[in-house]
């Protein structure tokens, strides 16, 4: 399938190189512009392009970038089909992103980025760590696949995400609407907790919508206090107490 991803940080490299590596054809866009990541796009078997050139002649786009610059991409998506899915990796924290009042009274993060951008979005791998999506994939079938959520309201497009959800090397469990999908947000049981498929489901129903800030503060805060200190399994660990 040919995949435009814009973004090419932990999250938005680490998918290129799993799609590629799966027979992908993988276009790979930043901000600062192609020469900036030419090594890197041949390194993980993707080419680099401009964004403009990221989002034409694809099937999927995935977004991959911090919240602040989604602003920047409204006019990228005018002469985009509309049967290209968009898949959108994103978390809003407010300490890093700056208080958004949308998003502060409640509307779902990628409600917001749809919002942003124009045109709706499935919301896949933001629910997983860096380092987990790196290296925690296993091939379908595995005992202790982790599960991820994926969450929209294009039967098609949530479908074309699940598939490359488990392309990545995790079992992908339809997490209902795009306006429901605040229950993988940060601060919720499904979000970072390294999950399989058989919990993923009561998770998310466990969600607390009033909570889940307060829970993505607090973690925050934690994780703060012991930067550098924390191994991988601690981090699971605290997501987990944290938002139980
Ligand atoms: N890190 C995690 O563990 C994790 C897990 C799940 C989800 N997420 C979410 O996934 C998103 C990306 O996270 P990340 O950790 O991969 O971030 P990152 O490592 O900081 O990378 C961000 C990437 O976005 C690019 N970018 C920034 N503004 C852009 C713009 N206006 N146009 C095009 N590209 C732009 C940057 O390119 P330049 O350097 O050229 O600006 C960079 O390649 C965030 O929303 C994050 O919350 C992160």
């Amino acid at each position: 399938m040919k995949i435009g991803i814009i973004g090419a940080g932990n999250i938005g490299a680490t998918l290129a190189r799993k799609l590629a590596a799966e027979g992908h054809d993988i276009k790979l866009a930043n901000s600062k512009g192609p020469d900036s990541l030419r090594d890197l796009a041949q390194e993980v078997g993707a080419t680099a392009v401009s964004r403009e050139d990221a989002v034409k002649d694809v099937e999927a786009i995935i977004l991959s970038i911090p919240f602040l610059s989604y602003q920047d991409l409204a006019a990228l998506f005018a002469g985009v089909p509309a049967d290209v899915t968009v898949i959108d990796t994103s978390n809003y924290y407010p300490f890093r992103d700056g208080a958004i009042d949308g998003l502060d009274n409640g509307t779902a993060e990628s409600v917001w980025i749809s919002d942003q951008i124009g045109r709706p979005v499935i919301k896949a791998w933001n629910a997983v760590l860096a380092a987990t999506l790196a290296e925690r994939g296993k091939p379908a079938g595995s005992e202790g696949r982790i599960a991820l959520p994926v969450a929209g309201d294009d039967a098609k497009g949530k479908a074309l995400a699940m598939q490359l959800v488990d392309a990545t090397g995790f079992d992908a469990l339809d997490a209902g609407s795009l306006a429901d999908s605040w229950r993988q947000q940060p601060g919720t049981p499904a979000y970072c907790t390294e999950l399989t498929l058989g919990d993923l489901g009561s998770a998310l129903a466990a969600a607390d919508k009033r909570r889940a800030p307060e829970n993505r503060e607090a973690l925050i805060t934690q994780f703060m206090a012991r930067y550098g200190e924390l191994t991988h399994d601690d981090t699971i660990a605290m997501n987990r107490t944290g938002t139980a």
